[in-house]
């Protein structure tokens, strides 16, 4: 329940979701750019605003998060919560806290409309999780790309906990979710290596009697165990002979705390593979989380023999840890990337591809089946605009072979972004290292993950045009 003394004005984020939105498509491109130099900073984690924000609402009480991610995606699972009886006030300064009043864990209340989570897979799926232990019927949709995106892997498990769903042909939004009535705790072990699923189902569990638990055959990233520990709910990650088994005790009072989201590392990734393939650069990424189940890239970069110095840096107590991270240009070679690395790892694939295509000698992505669920498929995205742009490769059903150019990517193509924010931010970074300019149809997409990406790309001396006409 709100505590007394809590604003009674709600401001309303879908407003502020209206203001920020792109709605035009904006195409953008970059060109062959002189050495890149700066120190910069990225905005908040994507995975952790969410958390941040979800749970914020589930705790009793006022949450501040500092850092929080003011994305598009961002501010859809914020007017989500804001839906389901959260209050929320946006900071008046750019780095003030953002303020969260909750409900206490299941005290969320009936949405009066349906839940547009746009381009957001996190966000919908795990939304789904707290809705499926709340005992009341809401409808999740999304724009073009998360309607296309299955939720079966979030639905089946929930299912046995009690709720019941109504899906899109395929398994897919719109969807309608019956919450449970009497939730009831389960173990699940799913098939996929993947933290949404763990995480909805650890949220639905949250508001279960009993113990719900979660096995890991591969490790996914542990922002939901964390957040939840920090918020005051008992999270247990043991190892066992079936995997990582993570088990939350459901129904504890958890009241708001104050959480700072780590610059995100996902979003760090695009700059510093430009500092590696644009000639002569140095740069610096301030504060990024390297959270190691996040930081596979790392593994990957330093195996195609990049020039990457990680500086580490006090950490929150019970906050992921934090480095500054400097890249210089480097002579980088193809390299076999193992399954094992994927989960940490999953969304730094298509701008992996781009190190690989300036890279000398071939470089497989092996296990990466998931690529193809994700805002586009990126498999077929990365594979159809590297061949477009000159670079040879082999597409296989959950594999990648880039045959790297040695420094002689061609460019001059267009790419569709298809609502995909990584696969345009790939491209434009790998415009920067080739011989002609690259345009991306539609930049507006980046706007879900990374505001002020070409601003920040620009500080650091990148040639990057908005608004381009003539694709
Ligand atoms: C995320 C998990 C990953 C990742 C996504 C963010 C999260 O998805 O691709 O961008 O915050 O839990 P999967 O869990 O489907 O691999």
């Amino acid at each position: 329940m709100l505590e007394t003394g809590s604003p009674i004005s709600t401001p309303n984020v879908n407003a502020w979701r209206q203001s920020s939105a792109s709605f035009l498509m904006s195409a953008i491109r970059s060109s062959a750019a002189n050495a890149l130099s700066g120190d910069i900073t990225v905005p908040g984690d994507k995975s952790i605003s969410h958390r941040a924000l979800m749970l914020a609402g589930c705790a009793v009480g006022e949450t501040r998060i500092t850092g929080l991610l003011a994305s598009e995606d961002i501010l859809a699972t914020a007017a989500a919560m804001e839906a389901l009886g959260a209050e929320i006030e946006r900071p008046a300064e750019q780095d003030g806290p953002w303020r969260v009043w909750g409900r206490g864990v299941g005290g969320l209340a009936a949405p009066g409309d349906v839940l547009d989570m746009g381009n957001s897979g996190t966000g919908a799926r795990l939304l789904t999780g707290i809705l499926a232990s709340h005992p009341f019927t809401s409808v999740l949709t999304g724009d073009a790309s998360l309607r296309s995106r299955p939720m079966a892997r979030v639905t089946k498990p929930l299912e046995r906990m009690g709720a019941q769903f109504i899906c899109a042909d395929g398994g897919r939004l719109p969807m309608t979710i019956l919450g449970a009535t009497d939730p009831r705790p389960i173990v699940e072990t799913p098939s996929v290596a993947s933290a949404q699923v763990k995480s909805a189902i650890l949220l639905a569990g949250l508001n279960a009697p009993g113990k719900t638990t979660v096995i890991e055959h591969m490790p996914t990233r542990d922002h939901t165990e964390r957040m939840m520990r920090a918020f005051g709910a008992e999270v247990v990650s043991e190892e066992t002979s079936e995997g990582l088994a993570v088990t939350v005790t459901g129904r504890p009072e958890i009241g708001g705390i104050d959480v700072q989201v780590p610059a995100d590392v996902s979003s760090a990734a695009f700059p510093l593979v430009a500092a590696l393939i644009v000639p002569g650069s140095a740069i610096t990424v301030r504060g990024a989380g390297i959270n190691p189940l996040r930081a596979g890239l790392l593994n990957a970069l330093d195996a195609m023999g990049a020039d990457i110095s990680v500086t580490p840096l006090e950490t929150a107590p019970g906050g992921d840890p934090l480095a500054d991270i400097t890249a210089k240009t480097s002579a980088l070679k193809g390299a076999d990337i193992p399954p094992e690395w994927s989960a940490s790892m999953i969304d730094e694939y298509p701008i992996l591809a781009m190190a690989a295509a300036v890279a000398d000698g071939s470089t497989r992505f092996n296990g990466v089946g998931e690529l193809r669920v994700k805002e586009s498929d990126r498999l077929a995205a990365v594979a159809r605009g590297l061949d477009t742009c000159g670079v040879r490769i082999e597409e296989g059903e959950d594999f990648l072979v880039i045959h790297g150019t040695g420094g002689n990517v061609k460019g001059g193509a267009t790419i569709a972004a298809d609502l995909d924010h990584r696969i345009a931010m790939s491209f434009l970074v790998l415009g920067l290292a080739a011989k002609a300019p690259i345009t991306i149809d539609d930049g507006a997409t980046i706007a879900t993950s990374f505001p002020g990406f070409a601003d920040i790309m620009r500080s650091l001396g990148a040639v990057l045009e908005e608004g381009i006409e003539d694709l």
